[in-house]
């Protein structure tokens, strides 16, 4: 009967995460969140419904929080962070604060923990674009890719030094202490309940309310990971005795588009029928970002399944009703 924590839980990938374990009657999940962007909305009402789910409302900051907690988790996925541009530009502090001290405090923590088999931390490809910006990068992006701190006087910066004072949490805290862990760096993972601060649910909109759409850098090209393959391959990895130790992308390699035909895509997906406006492209926007995940099908055999199109379809079946009520 696996105990499992779940930071972050009531955040976009965290609650999918939840879903996907406590289908299995055997996981006795507990989720924390403060709530300061994850919602209890009727999706989370209906996992917290279960049985097998507790949802405690806390400050993973403080660090009297981690003594009101149990010690026999056997899985932690450490999900919670302050993320999104927005937040980065005008709440840098609490990027630092809230990104750094919850990765050590829950470390810290791990170590009283006798059954732990691993932690799970969630880093991001966004640790790849000091070095894509300043020196070029390898495309698709192996794991293997050299880090480049980008303009530390810039609040931007401070997401991915973050996530990189994680890692590295993570990889010496794992070698002291004998703690299990795994990190894996998303790349644009989208679907159901991601908010709207989001290339996607921004084109929902944009499209639904007008028939000429802006586009630039129409032929720079992105690759995006459905939600259901990020939950997967997540706790694929957790589990995997192949990927203790490891730093792993998860992404959809196969899915790379142009971003004009993610437009195309996403108005059929709404049978809208539009015309491109396509614009210059933007200073500073990379002509390719896509991750190479060679890695974690080596060591797993994990593919994903979602195809673009299948998985915006399945997205705006949840969003078309919802586009009036943006919220963060
Ligand atoms: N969504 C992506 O494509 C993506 C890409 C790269 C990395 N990631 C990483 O994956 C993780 C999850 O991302 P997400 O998209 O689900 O984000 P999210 O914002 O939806 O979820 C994060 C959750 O953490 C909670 N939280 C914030 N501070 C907290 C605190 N002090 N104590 C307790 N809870 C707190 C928030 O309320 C929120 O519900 C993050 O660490 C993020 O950096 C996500």
């Amino acid at each position: 009967m696996p105990n499992i924590l779940i930071t972050g839980g009531a955040g976009f990938i965290g609650q999918a995460i939840t879903r996907a374990l406590s289908d299995n009657p055997n996981n006795h999940i507990t989720l924390v969140d403060n709530l300061t962007r994850g919602r209890i909305d009727a999706d989370l009402q209906s996992v917290l419904d279960r049985d097998n789910v507790r949802f405690l409302q806390g400050d993973i900051t403080d660090a009297a929080f981690f003594d009101t907690l149990p010690t026999n988790f056997d899985y932690i996925y450490h999900l919670a962070a302050v993320i999104g541009v927005r937040n980065v530009m005008e709440k840098p502090d609490k990027v630092l604060l809230v990104n750094a001290v919850s990765t050590l405090y829950l470390f810290e923590y791990a170590k009283r923990l006798p059954n732990l088999k691993r932690i799970l931390f969630s880093s991001t490809s966004e640790i790849y674009a000091g070095t894509l910006k300043h020196f070029g990068i390898t495309v698709p992006t192996p794991e293997t890719e050299p880090l480049t701190l980008d303009d530390i006087t810039s609040p931007r910066t401070t997401y991915m030094l973050s996530k990189m004072y994680g890692e590295s949490i993570a990889f010496n805290y794992g070698r002291l202490y004998n703690i299990p862990f795994t990190v894996v760096r998303y790349h644009n993972v989208y679907g159901p309940r991601m908010g709207f601060l989001h290339v996607v649910p921004e084109m929902f909109i944009k499209i639904r309310d007008n028939d000429t759409i802006d586009v630039a850098s129409p032929t720079h090209t992105r690759a995006f990971c459905y939600i259901d393959d990020a939950v997967a391959s997540t706790i694929l990895v957790t589990e995997h005795p192949q990927t203790q130790g490891e730093i792993i992308n998860i992404g959809n390699q196969e899915q790379e588009i142009a971003i004009r035909d993610l437009v195309r895509t996403i108005a059929k997906v709404m049978g809208k029928s539009i015309t491109l406006n396509e614009l210059p492209d933007t200073p500073g926007s990379p002509a390719r970002r896509c991750p190479d995940t060679s890695k974690i099908k080596l060591l797993t055999g994990f593919e994903p399944k979602v195809a673009l199109e299948e998985g915006i379809t399945r997205m705006y079946a949840w969003y078309k009703d919802k586009l009036d009520s943006r919220h963060e």
